[in-house]
């Protein structure tokens, strides 16, 4: 078991599921609704609690009625909370998502009027416990100050950040962390149509940095040094919802990277883990000794 922390959102999510997806301007009725907790690094955690590994959330909660889903989701999988800053004033981050039954995508329109998580309450958390640190590329200037500060602290615990949207000068944290995880969205915002375009591109700005970029149902590739690296997706026997499929990717990496496996064995993992994701609802339950009877032992 890896002490994992991982600073990020939580969010309330009210999941919408249709038999075909919407045009504009339309009305129609959805077949089911669901709401649970979301947000990236919280649904990362969840997973890697799921991995049997102890998992701890910074991130920002309101006081407010729907933030009790939250945090009994998050009890409910052994995350650690104590690090949360919680508000009196605002909402908890919410995103209405439109599930489409007939091929499993989501469509997110997201809300949130809560601050970033700031730099001031990361300085109070002690380092020295954990065996992983996990950044979601939000607020850029106070990511680069947990990154600096975490290396300075400890400059052996490794650290992973994920960038999956364009915002200004994010590029200044790539060389900082040890593990970047691009999405597709990402490269596609920076004019590539594939994935090892985007990795070349990046590699000049990622120092050491071992590099990956998942592309859907084309599965994922990664760069490590000058080799690039693929993997392709395991389509679930039945596509029944993608929700999420990048943040279980990331926890897959994240778990083989920390038990001691090189990249390819972890990009394959986390494929692996994401298409049995693609299969089933919500992100419990994944079966992870049906298909890896013998998962590799933990190093730390
Ligand atoms: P995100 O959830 O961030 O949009 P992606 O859609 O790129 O992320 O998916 C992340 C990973 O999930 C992919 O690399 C792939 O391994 C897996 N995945 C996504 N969609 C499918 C699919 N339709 N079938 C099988 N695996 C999928
Ligand atoms: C899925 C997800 C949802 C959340 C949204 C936030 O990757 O984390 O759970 O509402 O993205 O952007």
């Amino acid at each position: 078991m890896a002490h994992i922390l991982a600073i990020g959102i939580a969010t309330l999510d009210v999941i919408n599921s249709v038999k075909v997806y919407p045009a504009e301007d339309d009305e129609i009725r959805a077949v089911s609704q669901r709401l649970c907790r979301g947000g990236n690094a919280t649904n990362s955690l969840t997973v890697l609690s799921q991995l049997e590994h102890q998992c701890y959330w910074a991130g920002v909660l309101a006081d407010e009625a729907n933030v009790c889903r939250i945090e009994t989701d998050l009890k409910n999988h052994q995350i650690n909370t104590a690090a949360v800053l919680k508000l009196t004033e605002g909402k908890v981050p919410t995103s209405y998502i439109t599930h489409n039954l007939s091929n499993g995508s989501r469509t997110i329109v997201h809300f949130r009027d809560l601050p970033e998580y700031p730099f001031n309450e990361f300085q109070k958390i002690d380092l020295s416990q954990f065996d992983w640190l996990h950044f979601e590329g939000r607020n850029v200037v106070a990511t680069r100050q947990m990154l600096v500060w975490a290396k300075q602290q400890a400059p052996n615990l490794p650290c992973s950040v994920e960038i999956e949207k364009q915002r200004d000068d994010i590029e200044v944290l790539f060389e900082l962390a040890d593990v970047v995880f691009f999405s597709k969205a990402f490269a596609q915002a920076q004019g590539h149509t594939n994935a090892p375009s985007l990795l070349n591109a990046q590699q000049a700005q990622c120092g050491n940095a071992k590099l990956t970029c998942t592309w859907g149902e084309s599965g994922a590739w990664a760069l490590d040094g000058k080799q690039v690296l693929h993997s392709p997706a395991f389509p679930p026997s039945q596509l029944i919802d993608t929700l999420g499929a990048g943040d279980t990717f990331n926890a897959g990496i994240i778990d083989a990277l920390v038990r001691g496996q090189g990249l390819g064995t972890a990009l394959h993992f986390a494929c692996r883990l994401a298409g049995q994701k693609c299969g089933q609802q919500g992100l419990d339950g994944l079966r992870m000794d049906a298909i890896y009877p013998k998962r590799f032992k933990i190093r730390c």
